[in-house]
């Protein structure tokens, strides 16, 4: 250390020693010092090397470093009538209407002068206007912090109304003003709407889950139900006062006031702490069977959704959930069967499994009665554990929007080969959750 300065000194005043002997800082200016060959190559470079800097620099802010902006608009689709199968995001006839809105906005932007700066477009939400439909639509476009944002504007907008009868099926008015959105508006619009994981929110691409630690904001439906603030069981935030859960999670008590229900990555330091009205058990629950391993609990009052706490979707009665498609557990269950709970928030990925093969005699040898769901990898290695009971599973749709498909509720052991978890299949309680809470 101590060398390393005194070399440093050395150097230092080594450089201005060099500096003097050329002539600086020029005491008496004198010409002949002045022009001083190598004084002045000194001073041509420094403001060569001065100036390279400063161009690259403006280059880049102007040029190439790229912002992200958001818009909103709305469109009135014409040739629709509203119905109530477009009461909910669930539904095959929402699914496939803001399908088609979105490439109709995505075609209509990528074929236009801006197909460098669209990036994504999302119908938010559909509503009736009327006997018409009204699609709210967020939009992203990305270009340089030097572009001027009111003549974007204009340009969107124009674009936009290119949109009227232009394309096959579907007839838009475009309204013809938009609202440019600041990424917490944008962030806003989803809280309210259902099923918006992190990359939804900001319309970003891809989001890749990797590891089994979550990330804050990554299962934003997810709580941790607790007794004298001891993590008990997971369970699914469906609404601001509504949490799906499991039933055999009340065997030691179904007294409202012992229980808290907390949001956020960890357990001991919940990000919001909330008490409970009122716990409904399914009234058919079996504990041998395990039946309809369901319940619910009223939170005392509702929360304020944010990027971090907001609702999962509940799929139709209908929805089709295909073995072999992807789903996610999530809780602070063990990592291993007869292990520990743990504080930090943990993820795994699963496949869906057929009632048919999970029923097979070297596998649960027909105890998955049609309201039960199995998931896990063949091979065994992913699966939920102790302390995971009453949390979700949750399938992504082809919109973007997270599912709860499954209530983790019992398994053998935990990720061993042929003994998948098995899930309360939601869409058997469909019914049953919204003849208790009108969702
Ligand atoms: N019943 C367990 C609990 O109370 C959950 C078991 C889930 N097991 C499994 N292998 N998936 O936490």
């Amino acid at each position: 250390m101590g060398l390393d300065l005194s070399a440093k000194s050395e150097s230092r005043s080594g450089f201005l020693k060099a500096l003097r002997q050329w002539g600086w800082p020029a005491r008496v200016p004198s010409t002949s010092r002045f022009l001083n060959p190598y004084v002045i190559c000194f001073i041509v470079i420094a403001v060569v090397v001065i100036l390279a800097v400063t161009i690259a620099l403006l280059v880049y802010f102007l040029a190439f470093d790229q912002k992200s902006y958001f818009y909103h608009s709305s469109f009135q689709i014409l040739n629709v009538n509203y119905s109530n199968q477009l009461n909910s995001p669930a539904t095959q006839e929402y699914r496939s209407l803001s399908e088609r809105i979105e490439s109709v906005v995505t075609k209509t932007f990528k074929e236009s002068n801006l197909r460098n700066q669209f990036i994504r477009a999302h119908v938010a939400k559909l509503r009736p206007d009327g006997s018409d439909v009204i699609a709210d639509v967020i939009m992203k476009f990305r270009f340089t912090r030097s572009s001027n944002g009111a003549s974007m504007k204009s340009r969107i907008e124009s674009v936009s109304r290119q949109m009227l009868n232009n394309f096959g099926n579907l007839e838009i008015n475009p309204s013809p003003e938009i609202t440019s959105l600041t990424v917490q508006d944008a962030a806003n619009i989803f809280t309210k709407e259902c099923g918006a994981g992190p990359d939804l929110m900001t319309l970003s691409e891809e989001r890749i889950i990797g590891g089994i630690k979550a990330e804050e904001g990554d299962w934003p439906w997810q709580v941790s139900l607790q007794r004298n603030n001891f993590h008990i069981c997971g369970g699914t935030l469906i609404s601001n006062t509504w949490i799906l859960t499991a039933a055999h999670c009340f065997r030691s008590s179904s007294n409202p006031r012992q229980w808290t229900v907390n949001f956020g990555l960890s357990t001991t330091v919940p990000a919001l702490r909330m008490r409970v009205r009122s716990i409904v058990i399914h009234d058919n629950y079996e504990p041998i069977t395990r039946e309809n391993d369901i319940a619910l609990m009223q939170l005392e009052r509702g929360v304020t959704f944010t990027r971090n706490i907001h609702t999962v979707c509940l799929p139709v009665a209908s929805q089709n959930i295909p073995p072999g498609s992807t789903a996610y557990v999530t809780g602070w269950g063990s990592l291993e069967y007869g292990g520990n709970t743990v504080t930090e928030l943990q993820q795994v990925q699963v496949r869906i499994i057929s009632n048919n093969v999970c029923n097979a005699p070297a596998s649960y040898n027909g105890a998955i009665l049609p309201g039960m769901l199995c998931a896990g990898l063949p091979g065994g290695g992913a699966d939920a554990c102790q302390g995971d009971s009453g949390g979700p599973l949750v399938q992504e749709d082809s919109r973007r929007l997270w599912f709860l498909v499954g209530i983790v509720s019992w398994g053998f052991q935990c990720g061993l080969p042929d003994k998948p978890g098995v899930y309360t299949r939601v869409t058997a309680y469909r019914d049953w959750i919204n003849q208790r809470t009108g969702i």
